[in-house]
């Protein structure tokens, strides 16, 4: 882990270095206007980490909680940081305070050939559920999702 880094609750201020993050990683990232709107929603739950100097994203984690079960709509962590644990905290972090509100179970889609994605979800206790045919669209064509979902239970520190 990066010294110093803690996870926190998004706030406005850490959305345009959300959307750049957002506009490396992604085919279709999320820019500020979708985010903004997504942000504004009841369901909306969202976690950075952040570095030391407590205004640096280092990564974020945006989720809608729907009741029982929260959907992981995005997670990434800035090229420059990978590899360093950050993005495994931070889910760590938001699972707790997910769970702390009653969330039972977390879902989410990643394209097949995400493999980063699927060993962190696999690390993190996700397993497959299912897989939506040709969801994601790349350049040359489109991938399958697979959808994974991991239980909460005993996740609340
Ligand atoms: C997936 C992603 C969020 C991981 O972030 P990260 O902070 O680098 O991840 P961590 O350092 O916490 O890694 C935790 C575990 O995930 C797995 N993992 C992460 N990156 C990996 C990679 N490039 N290759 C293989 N496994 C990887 C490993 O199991 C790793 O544990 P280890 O380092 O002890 O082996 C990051 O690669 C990213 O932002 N990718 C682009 C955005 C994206 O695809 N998000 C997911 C959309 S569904």
């Amino acid at each position: 882990m990066m010294p110093g880094a803690f996870p926190a609750r998004l706030e406005d201020r850490h959305m345009v270095q959300i959307a750049a993050i957002e506009a490396v990683l992604f085919h279709r990232p999320l820019d500020q206007t979708t985010l903004q709107q997504l942000v504004a929603g009841a369901a909306f739950r969202g976690f950075v980490m952040l570095a030391q100097d407590e205004a640096t994203v280092l990564a974020h984690a945006l989720f809608l909680n729907a009741g029982e079960d929260a959907d992981l709509v995005s997670v990434a962590t800035a090229p420059s940081v990978q590899r360093q644990g950050i993005a495994a905290q931070l889910l760590h972090h938001a699972f707790g305070a997910l769970a702390s509100e009653s969330v039972q179970r977390i879902v989410l889609e990643v394209a097949v050939d995400n493999l980063a994605a699927i060993h962190l979800y696999r690390a993190q206790g996700f397993s497959e559920v299912g897989r939506r045919a040709r969801y994601y669209s790349r350049p040359g064509g489109s991938v399958d999702a697979l959808i994974m979902a991991r239980e909460l239970a005993g996740a609340a520190a």
